[in-house]
C-alpha cells in the first residue's frame, strides 16, 4: 500500500513532537540543585594519615586534623586540596575547615567527636541570636566548623560524621549544660558549599547549620539521631540564600529541615533574610516537624520551594511558625507534592510559637505572614489535617490550599481543621477546611498561584 508522503510527514512530526514533549516533561520533573555551586575537581590529595592520623577509635586526632587543614590553608595549591579520610574511626576534637578544600570520607571512614566536653572551645554568639540558642552567653564551637570560607566540599563514599551526642543530650536532660550545645557542622558567612554523600549521626544539637551563607547545596546525605534526642534538627539554613537541599533521608529528634533567620531584637537588627531556598525529595521521620519555616524568622524568609517530600511517623508534616516580638516577613512559600503518613497534624501555621532570647523583645514587633501556597498533599492516619492561627493584630493573608486530602486514623478520634485570624482560599481540600479559607470572594487572591 502506497502512503501519501504528506500524511507520513504529518505522522512523523507528530511522533517527533511527542518525543520532544516527553523529554521536556522528564527534564521538568527531575530538576536538581546543579548550577548553584560549580563542580570542582581537586588534583592535590593528602591523607589524614600523612599527618599522623590513626583510625583506631582511641587515638585523639585533633592535631592531625588541625595540621592537615593548616597545610591546605598555607600551601594554597591551585584548585584546592582534598583531605582523604580512609576507612577507620578517627576520634578528634572539633576542628576548623578552610577555603578551597574537600573533606572526603571514604567508605567506612568515621570522623568521631570526642566525648571530653572540655575540649570544646566556646565561641561568640551569632549576632542575629544575641546569645546561644539554648542558654545566655557564648556557645560551644561546632564539631566541624567554618567561618568566612568559600569553595568547601564535604563528600565521599558515605562515610560517617558521628557527633556522639548522647553526653550532651544527657547534660540537657539533667540541666547541667552551661552553654548552648555544639552543632555537628556549622558554616558561618561562607559561600560555594557542597555537602553530599555523607552520613551524619548523633549530633549534640542541630546537624547542619549554614548561617549567613550563600550558594549551598546539600544532597544525598543521611542524617540520623534517636527520636528522643533533644534539638537534633537535620538541616537549618539560617539567614542564607541560594540554598538547595535534595535527595536526602533525615530521621532525628527535631525538625528535619527548618529555614530560619535569627530571633527577636537581635534578628530584627541584623536583618538578614533566608531566601531562594529549595527543598526537594527529602524523606524522613520526626516527633516534631517535617519541613518547617521558623520559628526564628526575624530577618524574614522568602521565595522557598518545597516539593516531593515523604514523611512518616511525624509530629507535624508542614509547620510554618513565628512569634510575637519576632517581626520579619514570611512570604512566597510553596509546598507541593507532600505525602504524610501517621502524624499528629498535617499542616500547622502558627503565630505564637517558640521562646524569646530575653525579656527585651518588642511585643509590638509582629511578624507578617503572607502568600503561602500548599498544594497536592496526601496523608493517611493524620489526626488533625490542619491548624492555622494568625495574630489578631497581624492576620495571615494569602494562605492558599489546593488538592489536599488528609485522611484520619480509623482507630482514633480525629480533629477538624481549626483556624483564626487568617484569610485565603481552599480548593479541593478534604476534610473540608475552616470557613475562613473557603469564602468564595477570596478565591481570586489565590487563583494566580495555581
Ligand atoms: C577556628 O576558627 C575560629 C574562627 O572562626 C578561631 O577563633 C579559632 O581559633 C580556630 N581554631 C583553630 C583550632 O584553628
Ligand atoms: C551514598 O548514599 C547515597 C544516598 O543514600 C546514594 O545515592 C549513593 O549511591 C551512595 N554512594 C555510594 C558510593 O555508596
Ligand atoms: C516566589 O518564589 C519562587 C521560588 O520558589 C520564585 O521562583 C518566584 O520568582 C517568587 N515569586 C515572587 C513573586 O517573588
Amino acid at each position: 500500500m502506497q502512503r501519501d508522503p504528506f500524511v507520513v510527514s504529518i505522522l512523523l512530526s507528530f511522533v517527533v513532537v511527542n518525543l520532544l514533549n516527553c523529554f521536556r516533561l522528564a527534564d521538568a520533573e527531575w530538576v536538581t540543585c546543579s548550577g548553584i555551586v560549580p563542580i570542582k575537581y581537586r588534583s592535590d590529595i593528602i591523607s589524614i594519615e600523612d599527618f599522623g592520623g590513626v583510625g583506631d577509635g582511641v587515638t585523639l586526632n585533633t592535631k592531625a586534623f588541625q595540621e592537615a587543614v593548616y597545610r591546605i590553608q598555607h600551601l594554597r595549591r591551585p584548585g584546592g586540596t582534598l583531605l582523604y579520610i580512609p576507612a577507620g574511626e578517627f576520634l578528634t576534637g572539633p576542628f576548623n575547615l578552610t577555603s578551597h578544600m574537600t573533606l572526603f570520607l571514604a567508605r567506612n571512614a568515621v570522623i568521631k567527636a570526642t566525648t571530653d566536653t572540655n575540649r570544646w572551645p566556646l565561641i561568640k554568639p551569632l549576632p542575629s541570636y544575641g546569645r546561644g540558642r539554648e542558654l545566655p552567653g557564648g556557645r560551644y564551637m561546632s564539631f566541624i566548623h567554618g567561618d568566612g570560607l568559600r569553595d568547601v566540599i564535604i563528600t565521599g563514599e558515605n562515610g560517617t560524621i558521628d557527633g556522639q551526642g548522647e553526653i550532651w543530650w544527657n547534660m540537657w536532660r539533667q540541666r547541667t549544660l552551661q552553654f548552648t550545645r555544639p552543632n555537628l557542622v556549622e558554616l558561618i558567612d561562607s559561600r560555594s558549599i557542597t555537602i553530599s554523600n555523607v552520613i551524619f549521626k548523633n549530633s549534640p544539637f542541630w546537624n547542619i547549620h549554614p548561617v549567613y551563607c550563600s550558594n549551598v547545596v546539600v544532597q544525598y546525605v543521611t542524617i540520623l539521631a534517636p527520636a528522643d534526642s533533644p534539638n537534633t534538627d537535620g538541616i537549618d539554613p539560617d539567614s542564607s540564600s541560594n540554598v538547595c537541599i535534595e535527595d536526602s533521608y533525615i530521621s532525628t529528634g527535631d525538625d528535619l529541615v527548618a529555614v530560619k533567620s535569627g530571633w527577636d531584637e537581635y534578628g530584627i537588627a541584623y536583618n538578614r533574610p533566608s531566601q531562594v531556598i529549595t527543598i526537594r525529595r527529602v524523606t524522613g521521620s520526626s516527633p516534631f516537624a517535617g519541613i518547617a519555616i521558623g520559628s526564628e524568622t526575624s530577618g524574614g524568609v522568602q521565595d522557598v520551594l518545597v516539593e516531593h517530600i515523604n514523611l512518616f511517623n511525624m509530629g507535624v508534616g508542614i509547620h510554618v511558625k513565628t512569634n510575637v516580638g519576632r517581626g520579619g516577613t514570611i512570604r512566597n512559600i510553596t509546598f507541593s507534592n507532600i505525602y504524610i503518613e501517621n502524624a499528629r497534624k498535617g499542616i500547622k501555621i502558627s503565630g505564637d510559637v517558640g521562646d524569646h532570647p530575653d525579656e527585651n523583645y518588642n511585643p509590638n514587633a509582629l511578624p507578617t505572614l503572607k502568600d503561602i501556597r500548599i498544594k497536592d498533599v496526601w496523608g493517611e492516619k493524620v489526626l488533625q489535617p490542619g491548624l492555622i492561627h494568625g495574630l489578631k493584630n497581624a492576620p495571615f493573608t494569602g494562605i492558599c490550599l489546593s488538592n489536599i486530602n488528609l485522611r484520619g486514623s480509623p482507630s482514633s478520634r480525629n480533629l477538624p481543621w481549626q483556624c483564626s485570624d487568617v484569610s485565603g482560599a481552599a480548593v479541593e481540600v478534604s476534610p473540608s477546611p475552616c470557613s475562613e479559607l473557603t469564602s468564595s470572594q477570596q478565591l481570586g487572591a489565590c487563583s494566580s498561584s495555581f
